[in-house]
């Protein structure tokens, strides 16, 4: 039987990379997903593919807009994946603008969601909440600076959202993967797309469907599991910046 029948599961980001994979693994599991991320057309392409899904076309940055269209909702499974890099720059070259759009999505996208989903799910005492972190959340890189930053609050939100919601039933876990071979490079190198490739030439780099796998499996626990925390690393991969390359 599909472990996820009658359950409803939100995504944010699911119009690209490791939301789409999470949409479509949730979904394969029996879920009815409702797909978040501006971009709609994507989001149409794949609600086309999967039974019973939702597109909402969402700002997660707009914080009246998150809370108006995510309400009337019962989520049962709720993954505030969306969120970006920009740019690879020291602090002393880096773009004010970047580094507020890495925060506004990053920390207060997810804060928004989490503020709209939360109160229907307390009250029906039950409910996954799935963040994704990163790897860089946990140790910083060259360049690395506001993306890991910000990837360090969803850590700490974590940690929060475990006190804040201990008592209410509802499962909080974090998953923070290192190398995934996404569009993410592309967007924080704003489509540059040689220097994109660059980062993942020559390593057998994670898939968005291993993510998403992780995804799932946490999700499908028994009632009494919280699976906490989870740090998905390529073989390839020592440390965000140690990678061994086969070219
Ligand atoms: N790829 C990696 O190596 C890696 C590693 C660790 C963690 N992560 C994290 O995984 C998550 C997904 O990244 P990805 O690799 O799948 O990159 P991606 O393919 O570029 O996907 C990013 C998603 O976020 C959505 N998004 C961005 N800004 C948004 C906004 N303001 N409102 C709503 N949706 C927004 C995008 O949709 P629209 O543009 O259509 O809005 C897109 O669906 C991110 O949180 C990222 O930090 C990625």
């Amino acid at each position: 039987m599909s472990k996820l029948q009658g359950k409803l599961a939100l995504v944010t980001g699911a119009s690209s990379g490791i939301g789409e994979a999470i949409a479509r693994s949730l979904s394969a599991e029996g879920a009815r997903v409702v797909l978040a991320a501006r971009r709609g057309e994507k989001l149409q392409k794949l609600a086309s593919e999967l039974p019973h899904s939702e597109v909402i076309e969402l700002d997660v940055r707009d914080a009246q807009a998150t809370l108006t269209r995510l309400a009337g909702h019962a989520f049962d499974i709720v993954v505030p994946n969306a969120g970006l890099a920009r740019g690879l720059d020291p602090v002393h070259k880096g773009t004010p603008d970047d580094w507020s759009e890495m925060i506004d999505t990053n920390i207060k996208g997810v804060l928004h969601v989490l503020r709209a989903v939360t109160p229907g799910m307390i009250e029906r005492k039950r409910g996954d909440i799935v963040l994704i972190g990163s790897v860089a959340g946990r140790q910083a890189y060259p360049g690395g600076n506001v993306y890991c930053a910000t990837k360090a609050a969803v850590r700490s939100l974590y940690e929060s959202l475990r006190y804040d919601l201990h008592d209410t039933g509802i499962r909080v876990s974090t998953v923070d993967p290192g190398m995934v071979r996404t569009p993410f490079s592309d967007v924080r190198f704003k489509g540059d797309a040689e220097r994109a490739a660059k980062v993942y030439a020559g390593v057998d780099y994670l898939h968005a469907e291993d993510i998403a796998d992780i995804v799932s499996f946490i999700v499908t626990r028994p009632a009494r599991v919280n699976i906490g925390e989870v740090v998905v690393w390529s073989k390839d991969q020592a440390s965000a910046m140690v990678v061994a390359r086969r070219t």
